[in-house]
């Protein structure tokens, strides 16, 4: 895996002059603060040595480099799931290559399901920690030493710096906020509305399919991480309504402009 990311590392060099330090990762429908990054270079991940490549309607599959703010960042348009059939490694591939590009700091979005009964659609929530229900992640197998240690910590898989500042720019901008514990399940279906009991027992306030495995690898290669978790719905059995993905986009959609205008200032910030 080492030699393949170095070469993946070595083709984005060659492509790119720019050295981000602050990679963002976004998620379903939240698309559009690729719309705001000035002097934008594209590498799309189909000509990356070695990169993975996006299956999911609404999710396009490219590298944006360029400046927010003034500070240099790089954007994955477009992100790996699991349930598309990635392996936990190649889902969290582009995190591995982040790391030898030199990022040292990761925003992570997503659109995901709210459990906490005080959310609702639109809602947008710092995620303080998360519970792996995915039945994998991406450490398992032998461990590269060039990458991280063997057993990484995970007490604050979400830097609780970055979540005080996140929460006083959201004061600052007048933008509705909540925090609270993200729970990963596999997907690709909506949860069952037991499994949402239970998930809510277990402590978590939203839950969503994606997000997980990256923050798992970030914190085992080093680099510091924010989560943001967009709430579209309520989860099965709290929303009456079934479930639909054109729906969950939707909101996304709506949600992304509150959302774009809190994260280019927490780019600027962190
Ligand atoms: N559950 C899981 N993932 C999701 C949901 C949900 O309710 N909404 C958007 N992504």
């Amino acid at each position: 895996m080492f030699d393949k990311v170095m070469e993946s590392v070595k083709y984005i060099e060659s492509k790119v002059s720019l050295k981000p330090e602050i990679a963002v990762i976004l998620g379903s429908g939240l698309g559009n603060l690729v719309d705001v990054v000035e002097n934008k270079q594209y590498i799309d991940y189909k000509d990356i040595p070695n990169f993975p490549q996006s299956t999911v309607a609404g999710h396009e599959g490219r590298l944006v480099f360029g400046d927010i703010k003034g500070k240099t960042v790089l954007i994955m348009q477009g992100r790996f799931h699991y349930y598309e059939g990635y392996t936990m490694k190649e889902v969290t591939y582009p995190v591995y290559v982040m790391q030898k590009l030199g990022i040292k700091k990761l925003v992570v979005t997503n659109a995901c399901g709210g459990i906490n009964t005080s959310f609702k659609p639109g809602t947008l929530m710092l995620i303080k920690d998360f519970i792996n229900l995915m039945g994998d992640n991406p450490l398992m197998g032998a461990n590269d030493e060039r990458f991280g240690v063997r057993f990484p910590d995970m007490s604050e898989p979400y830097k609780l710096n970055f979540i005080d500042k996140a929460k006083g720019i959201a004061e600052e901008l007048n933008i509705e906020h909540a925090v609270g514990v993200y729970a990963g399940f596999s997907g690709p279906y909506y949860e069952t509305a037991s499994e949402i009991t239970m998930i809510g027992r277990m402590g978590a306030d939203a839950v969503g399919m994606s997000t997980v495995p990256e923050t798992i690898a970030a914190n085992y290669l080093g680099i510091d991480v924010l989560g943001i978790a967009c709430i579209t719905n309520m989860a099965t059995g709290i929303q009456k309504v079934k479930h639909s993905h054109e729906r969950v986009v939707e909101t996304a959609n709506r949600i992304a402009t509150d959302l774009c205008r809190w994260v280019q200032e927490i780019i600027n910030a962190l």
